[in-house]
């Protein structure tokens, strides 16, 4: 660890998932209160028993009210939020054989407007102090297309260009914009992903990977290297390259 983490209160949602619990699990040992979010009470509890500095907080990011007042809730019993991580997310297969148009509009309402309901609901706190720090979740996913991704990918897109967008706005208001952007994580997310996952990485180390990097404070925590370099300098690459590249590459075992 580089420096000595000077977050005090985190708000971390996705909590009780393959990446979240272990951010969650890594930031309590440190000394971090963590105010935990997902769907689940019985997981967020059992999160909770682990270590006495994580609180649950159960909501479902695609309600901005409720979300709203778990950020007012937070602020109440545990304190000003410094760090929020909108981790919470889903991946469903676009399959253009067979659209399934409920879970492509639920990727985007948990992936998108998840996130959106979850920064809005901090972001008031942040203004009002000129300071805080916003750690989205995007994904190496989200620099090019890629087979079958045509809705998680295009959210992951998505988290970029807010990210982006978020730190020119905020930067001057006290305000740090982060963006994590891991590639292939053992989660139950990608379970049902049949393509290659390269260098598939642990959630405990992917954790470990994004609290260091967002300790450092730099803009954007990407990792695997090799994984990071590949989805950014394809992207460069004439398209018709870049397609027959990524469809080698993603193509069925
Ligand atoms: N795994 C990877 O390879 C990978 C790679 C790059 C980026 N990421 C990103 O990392 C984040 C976490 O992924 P993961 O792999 O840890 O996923 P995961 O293990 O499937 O966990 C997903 C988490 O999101 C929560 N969630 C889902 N829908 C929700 C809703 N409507 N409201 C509140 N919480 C909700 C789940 O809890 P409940 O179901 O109880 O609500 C769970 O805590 C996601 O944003 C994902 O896109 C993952």
């Amino acid at each position: 660890m580089s420096k000595k983490l000077d977050w005090k209160i985190c708000w971390i949602t996705g909590a009780t998932g393959g990446i979240g619990r272990e951010i969650a699990l890594l930031l309590a040992k440190r000394g971090v209160k963590v105010a935990a979010t997902a769907r689940s009470k019985d997981q967020l509890a059992d999160l909770a028993k682990q270590n006495s500095a994580i609180s649950a907080f159960p909501a479902d990011v695609t309600d901005a009210k409720a979300l709203g007042g778990v950020a007012q809730q937070i602020e109440k019993q545990l304190g000003p939020i410094d760090l929020v991580i909108p981790s919470a997310g889903v991946y469903a297969p676009f399959n253009v054989a067979e659209l399934d148009l409920k879970s492509i509009h639920r990727t985007n309402a948990v992936n998108i407007d998840g996130v959106v309901n979850t920064i809005a609901a901090a972001l008031p706190f942040m203004l009002a102090r000129h300071k805080g720090q916003i750690a989205i979740m995007g994904s190496l996913f989200g620099y090019t297309g890629l087979p079958e991704s045509g809705s998680y990918g295009a959210s992951k897109a998505y988290m970029i260009n807010l990210a982006e967008g978020l730190e020119l706005d905020l930067a001057p208001k006290g305000i740090a914009v982060s963006l994590i952007n891991p590639g292939f994580v053992n989660t139950a997310l990608n379970a049902d992903y049949d393509r290659p996952k390269y260098f598939i990485m642990k959630p405990t180390k992917a954790a470990r990977r994004i609290v260091e990097g967002l300790d450092k404070g730099g803009f954007e925590v990407a990792f695997p290297g090799r994984v990071a370099i590949f989805f950014k300098t394809i992207r460069v690459l004439p398209k018709r390259l870049m397609f027959w590249i990524l469809r080698t590459a993603f193509a069925r075992d």
